[in-house]
């Protein structure tokens, strides 16, 4: 197979990149080149700017195109548009942030954004693809990415904070759903899956108790969990979204973290045990962006009543 990944250098490219050459896969970058530069020296890497224009790719063919991150239409349209007639397959990478509705379990039929959101810039980049490849046309809709290379502390949080001594705050209720896809998982999926249309990526959902007593058993902790609950952390000013990682505090997101998997699952999509997921983004784990945690040591044993 010749895969072309649009990207390829960050995070689920650099997944992509790497699955596929696991599996012995031809592959070519396409990038600026600015990003990680000799990351892959052993790849052929096409130097271009996608927001100008791929002419650097003419009269190439590949099997498969993985577009990893394409955020406007305007800008997917000029590689969706030039490669039409050079792939077998466009693969993009969308969000589950496209659904209008987050209030209720997002399905791959409900309704999309149709703003300039990032959500709704999202569901454009779909239609163009859609438009240029019909049943050519993977659409594969993440929930939160996680794992190797993730450079947000959104979930690498969680590990991290039991290596940490002291009582960990743990947001709103023990039941409630946390929900999260392996990058790992996600890249064979767009790289082997042969469906067409949207596809939801997601894992399945777990509660929030699991995913903190599975980041202690990593570590080896014995920490003490104190469950805050939403209506506290709200009153006490914490933001609904990014104020404790994975907390959803917002009424209108309470479904987005039971986004229904199974059409991906249907279609090949399989998911690693979450202690696998821990134990990588612990091993690769460099300390938070900016040096500083998203809930600050000091804000969490306020919260936590002293
Ligand atoms: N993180 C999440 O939880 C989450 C959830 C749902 C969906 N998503 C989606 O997942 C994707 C994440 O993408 P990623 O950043 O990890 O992908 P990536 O392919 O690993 O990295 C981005 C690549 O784009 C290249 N690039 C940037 N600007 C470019 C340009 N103008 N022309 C050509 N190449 C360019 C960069 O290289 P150069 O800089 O060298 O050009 C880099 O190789 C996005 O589509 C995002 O919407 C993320």
């Amino acid at each position: 197979m010749r895969l072309l990944v649009l990207g390829g250098t960050r995070f689920v490219g650099r997944a992509v990149v790497d699955h596929a050459l696991a599996l012995g896969v031809e592959v070519t970058l396409f990038n600026r080149g600015q990003s990680a530069p000799g990351l892959y020296p052993q790849l052929e890497t096409v130097i271009g700017d996608r927001t100008v224009d791929v002419d650097a790719l003419a009269g190439r063919r590949f099997d498969l195109v993985v577009d990893c991150a394409g955020y406007g239409p305007g800008v997917v349209a000029i590689s969706a548009d030039a490669l039409r007639d050079s792939v077998d397959r466009y693969v993009f990478v969308s969000s589950v942030s496209v659904y209008a509705d987050q209030s209720v379990p997002p399905v791959e039929g409900a309704a999309v954004l149709d703003d300039d959101s990032y959500g709704g810039r999202k569901a454009a980049c779909e239609q163009v693809v859609q438009h240029c490849y019909g049943d050519r046309a993977l659409i594969a809709r993440p929930g939160l990415i996680v794992g190797p290379h993730d450079w947000t502390d959104r979930f690498a949080y969680w590990p991290r904070r039991f290596r940490r001594p002291g009582p960990v705050l743990a947001p709103g209720d023990p039941a409630d759903p946390a929900q999260f896809v392996d990058v790992r998982d996600l890249a064979a999926f767009l790289v082997g899956a042969t469906a067409d249309g949207a596809h939801n990526v997601v894992g399945s959902p777990m509660p929030m108790a699991d995913l903190l007593a599975a980041c202690r058993a990593a570590t080896g902790g014995d920490h003490e969990i104190r469950w805050v609950s939403t209506m506290d952390l709200l009153a006490a000013g914490v933001d609904p979204w990014m104020g404790v990682p994975l907390w959803i505090g917002d009424p209108r997101w309470r479904a987005a973290n039971l986004v229904d998997g199974s059409r991906a699952r249907a279609a090949g999509l399989t998911t690693r045990p979450v202690a696998e997921t821990i134990d990588a983004v612990l091993a690769g784990d460099r300390g938070p962006r900016n040096g500083r945690e998203p809930l600050s040591a000091e804000d969490e044993r306020r919260l936590l009543g002293g």
